[in-house]
């Protein structure tokens, strides 16, 4: 008779074991995690799974609870004590006797793995740096006068296996403290990052303990994340967000690496800034969490590469001018304590690596997230901010460069520009026959020719135009003829429409005519025509590298690409021609990759491997540049025909501009991209913002 077959859910994994084979080692062998602090001795209850009962005839499994063994002694106390929910079990206890469908239990499931989005929901394995172990030690002894920290380690060497196993100096300092307090019983976290190197324990308590916290943060410029996440669970336990306290400095990164290189204590200054947020935001998650400070043993940050440093400390002046030098590139490992951020004693922090001096951690964490270099489609991810981050490749090859694109995504050199906020103009659509415009605002779901729009947002008013909006509101113009191709406004319909206003030599569009009066200049056309041409120019280099005519994905990365609607990003030329279906925004993934991260380190040693094979491109170095961002001056490029994107809605045809307007047009481009670059040597091209 052979093996009983054991089938575990969601991740599907099967093998066959001898009866008499506990569930936990069956899940252990194949792969599976299910969390064990106590080491099998039914006291932790970490271990919970439920049978599925069933014939599963795609398996070819009859599954019933009676091929399980009954619940004995052991798992009958705990039951008593703890209270064991109808159905489950303690896979530690329980041993398998028949084929089973063995279900690892939503609260241990969906914490315990990340369900990616992707078409092929891909459930991924959890297995955190740090661990609870719980140990039963040895109590001294005259005879074998070996310390007590050795004792324990001695013991936990046995019960779990480490081969190499060291301490933390503060941990020697409680050990015989806390060993009698918990009557020669403790629970200890070991900190085992790197397979090859020595596991230590980092924390010790009394007794038993089973929970213990991580935190997942993305350091933006402009925001700072957090996740706090139980690294038993893997559940996101609270989330709180807060803005970047180093605007103050400066609102951009160059102006941040100024206040740096003008003012002798600016480093310190803005690292105390940005620690003392983070430090509050973790008071407000472990509040919210209701969770113990000193319960948080491990966290991953990721920034931008100027963030990175500011936050670790270290002088971001190298930044700030080519060849652009990270201080470190490799990922980053340290102490909490180091970087007194008021968490447990021992508990380590993880950065990921930068790929370049101007693409950082977080585009590392995106690229994780997304995993471009776990699959054949050629991905393009675009994180953008005042300089946008872009990959693009796929598991053979990818390559990531950052291009320059200006504040004018996040408002800035924008007239009635703002950051995206309450009573900023989001979405726009332009009647093509009246040239009217509609328009929303953040903060209201009505559109502005609609009953109670005034009421809507008669609390936080109308206050500007924010990124979205603007690429809307030109690509609208676009499509409605307003503007064309080459983005300039046509004058001659001002006979058509009041919409459309004379400004001295040029023209503008009237989107709003009260308080306050919004007007789209061509100025503001410009800007955006600028920055959409730097940021296509980029991804255009990064397309020839790969040798494709096309994108098979596109993936918008950060706060503008969560907003940006791919359509009129793509009728602007903002990104190139791809399948709608399969472009996206992906929200925060960088701190979709922070927790990845957090909660298994193999994700750490994929990420490090990848961004050491990620060929950086330098786009000021690069030739061909200028010539990519002159054609994608225009709307949405002057030589790429954009077929997917016709495929799915008529563009304006081409206006038949004569040779001079064309050659000033070029001219002026020409001229705009001049303007650039030198703006991007001095600025550094250091990183996007977010
Ligand atoms: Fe602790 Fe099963 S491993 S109760």
């Amino acid at each position: 008779m052979s093996d009983p077959l054991v089938l575990f859910m969601p991740s599907g994994k099967r093998g066959r074991f001898p009866r008499g084979t506990t569930v936990l080692e069956a899940a252990r062998r194949l792969g599976v995690y299910v969390e064990s602090v106590c080491g099998g001795r039914a006291t932790c209850g970490r271990c919970e799974i439920e049978v599925q009962e069933g014939h599963f005839a795609k398996h070819k499994i009859l599954s019933a609870t009676e091929h399980l063994s009954p619940v004995g002694a052991k798992e009958a106390r705990y039951a008593e004590k703890r209270e064991l929910a109808p159905g489950r079990r303690l896979s530690c206890s329980a041993t398998i006797e028949g084929d089973l469908v063995i279900d690892v239990p939503q609260e241990g499931a969906a914490n315990a793995q990340i369900v990616r989005k992707d078409a092929d929901n891909r459930v991924i394995e959890r297995h955190p740096a740090v661990h609870l172990r719980y140990i039963e030690v040895e109590e001294p002894d005259m005879h074998h006068p070996l310390g007590d920290l050795d004792r324990l380690k001695a013991q936990i060497r046995k019960d779990w296996g480490y081969n190499r196993l060291d301490a933390d100096f503060h941990v020697l300092c409680d050990v015989q403290k806390t060993l009698r307090q918990g009557n020669w019983a403790v629970t200890v976290a070991i900190h085992h990052d790197e397979e090859e190197d020595a596991a230590r324990i980092i924390a010790l308590w009394p007794g038993l303990k089973n929970e213990a916290y991580g935190l997942a943060c993305d350091i933006g410029s402009t925001t700072i994340a957090m996740h706090l996440v139980s690294l038993l669970s893997g559940r996101v336990v609270a989330s709180a967000g807060a803005p970047n306290p180093q605007i103050r400095f400066g609102e951009d990164l160059m102006s941040r690496v100024s206040y740096v290189m003008l003012n002798p204590d600016g480093r310190q200054a803005m690292t105390k800034a940005v620690r003392l947020e983070i430090s509050r935001l973790v008071d407000r998650v472990a509040t919210e969490g209701g969770v113990n400070r000193s319960d948080i043993l491990d966290a991953v940050f990721v920034g931008n590469p100027v963030m990175h440093h500011l936050f670790l400390g270290i002088d971001p002046t190298e930044l700030g001018g080519a060849p652009f030098a990270l201080a470190v590139s490799g990922a980053v490992k340290a102490r909490a304590a180091d970087l007194h951020l008021g968490l447990n004693s021992g508990a380590r922090i993880y950065m990921l690596p930068c790929i370049a001096g101007h693409v950082g951690a977080d585009a590392a964490a995106v690229t994780l997230s997304e995993g471009p270099h776990r699959q054949d489609k050629m991905m393009l991810i675009v994180d953008i901010g005042t300089n946008a981050e872009i990959v693009l490749g796929n598991r053979k090859r990818l390559v990531a460069a950052s291009s320059p694109t200006g504040p004018a995504f996040e408002g800035a050199e924008i007239s009635s520009g703002q950051r995206a906020a309450a009573g900023a103009i989001e979405r726009v659509r332009i009647d093509r026959t009246t040239l009217e415009p509609r328009f929303q605002v953040i903060g209201s779901q009505l559109w502005s020719n609609e009953p109670g729009f005034a009421e809507a947002i008669a609390a936080t008013g109308l206050t500007g135009i924010c990124g979205s909006g603007i690429i809307e509101v030109i690509a609208e113009m676009y499509l409605s003829g307003i503007i064309s191709e080459d983005g300039v406004v046509d004058g001659g319909l001002a006979t058509r429409t009041a919409r459309i206003v004379s400004q001295g030599r040029t023209f503008a569009y009237l989107l709003h005519d009260g308080e306050p009066r919004i007007l789209v200049t061509q100025n503001d056309v410009r800007a955006i025509q600028l920055a959409k041409a730097a940021l296509y120019a980029g991804t255009k280099l990064l397309m020839e590298k790969q040798g494709v005519e096309r994108v098979d994905a596109i993936r918008l990365a950060g706060a503008f690409g969560s907003y940006v609607d791919p359509i009129y990003a793509m009728v602007l030329g903002l990104i190139p021609d791809c399948e709608l279906k399969n472009v996206s925004a992906v929200g925060n993934s960088a701190g979709t990759g922070a927790r990845m991260a957090l909660l298994n380190r193999s994700f750490r040693r994929e990420i490090e491997e990848v961004v050491r094979r990620i060929e950086k491109i330098e786009t000021a170095l690069e030739p061909k540049f200028q010539k990519h961002f002159v054609h994608a001056m225009a709307l949405p490029n002057k030589m790429d025909p954009f077929p997917k994107l016709r495929q799915q809605m008529e563009l304006p045809p081409c206006k038949a501009l004569s040779e001079e307007p064309r050659r000033r047009s070029r001219g002026g481009a020409r001229r705009k991209a001049e303007i650039l670059k030198p703006r991007r040597r001095c600025t550094g091209q250091s990183g996007k913002e977010s």
